[in-house]
């Protein structure tokens, strides 16, 4: 059966109608809450600084401290918040930002967890592919080792964090998210106007396997994953078909109907970023669902031309 032909058997299962997300305010929770309260779920969202809404919960993660209350009554809590990771330059300071940040938070929410009676059924944790790190055209799955460098490093530690909410007795999902394609916001919208400019080009030699997620597929995943008991542990959430970055780079320029003919050498994104450049645009990583797809999610678009084709016909 197609990944088109049997979509959603999720929606029909017990979805939590009560949810607390951390990073609610970013690229998926702006999504995912706007989807879950649209199917009538309530919503809570943890906010640095000051509530300014009845949904709007304060805490400050960086220093451990949180509300008890905004938990209780919950069945699931959602964990996005981190520093942006390719918001900057990667200098030691921002190094430590970028894993702090994701340690404390998730310490933060599962110390609260420790503390409640009732406990949430589920925790769903941010992660992402960057956990398998450069392995060529090694096709990866769940069951796949761990990588080096960097993001592998920091992904490892803010699952182990995760994991602690185990023990008691919470089911605990790290989700592995890929590249996410959306309207506006996150990759795309960096790689978008140097394509319309037609200056888009592959990076390196344009060998490096990437994978992605439209913000949709993105979202349904999540939904999914709080909607089905047997899901915990790490779960992929990339389209089942990652494509290498010249192919990326060619269905993009099409999808924008201009010419990539300037490739970036590797020493100039090097320049240009860093370390960054390295782990995040030229790293190889073919990630696979296969936990999701064996647990029956199916993807609205598990072809990048089509994905890339419903996200920029949105984003007009
Ligand atoms: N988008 C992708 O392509 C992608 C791919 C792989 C993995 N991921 C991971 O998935 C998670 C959600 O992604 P996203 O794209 O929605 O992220 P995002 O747009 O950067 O949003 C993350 C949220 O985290 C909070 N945050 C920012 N700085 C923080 C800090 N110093 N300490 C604690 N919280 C902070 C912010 O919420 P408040 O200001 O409201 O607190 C922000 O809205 C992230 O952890 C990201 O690393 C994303």
């Amino acid at each position: 059966m197609s990944d088109q032909a049997k979509v959603f058997p999720t929606a029909e299962r017990a979805r939590p109608r009560r949810v607390v997300i951390a990073g609610a305010s970013g690229l998926i929770g702006t999504a995912l809450t706007a989807r879950l309260r649209s199917s009538g779920g309530e919503v809570r969202q943890l906010v640095r600084g000051t509530a300014r809404a009845p949904a709007e919960w304060s805490w400050d993660p960086a220093n451990g401290k949180i509300d008890v209350a905004a938990l209780v009554g919950t069945e699931a809590v959602v964990n996005l918040a981190g520093a942006n990771i390719g918001a900057g330059r990667w200098t030691a300071a921002r190094k430590t930002l970028l894993r702090q940040s994701r340690i404390d938070a998730t310490r933060t929410l599962v110390e609260a967890i420790a503390r409640m009676t009732e406990k949430p059924a589920v925790l769903l944790n941010a992660s992402a592919v960057g956990y398998y790190g450069d392995r060529g055209a090694e096709v990866l799955d769940e069951t796949s080792a761990s990588g080096r460098g960097f993001l592998a490093e920091v992904c490892e530690a803010w699952e182990t964090e995760a994991r602690r909410a185990e023990p008691l007795g919470v089911r605990v999902v790290l989700a592995r998210f890929a590249m996410v394609l959306a309207p506006s916001g996150g990759a795309l919208a960096k790689l978008r106007p140097l394509f319309q400019l037609g200056l888009g080009g592959r990076l390196g030699r344009g060998e490096q396997w990437m994978s992605w997620v439209t913000l949709g597929d993105a979202v349904r995943a999540v939904e999914h994953a709080l909607a089905d008991p047997q899901m915990n542990g790490p779960m992929n959430v990339a389209a089942p078909v990652p494509v290498t970055n010249a192919e990326f780079t060619r269905a993009l320029a099409a999808a924008l109907h201009r010419p990539a003919v300037f490739p970036v050498p590797r020493p100039v994104l090097r320049v240009a970023l860093g370390e960054m450049a390295d782990a995040m645009l030229l790293a190889s990583t073919r990630a696979m669902p296969g936990r999701l797809r064996a647990s029956g999610f199916g993807f609205e678009q598990p072809q990048l031309d089509g994905a890339l084709a419903q996200v920029l016909e949105r984003s007009h």
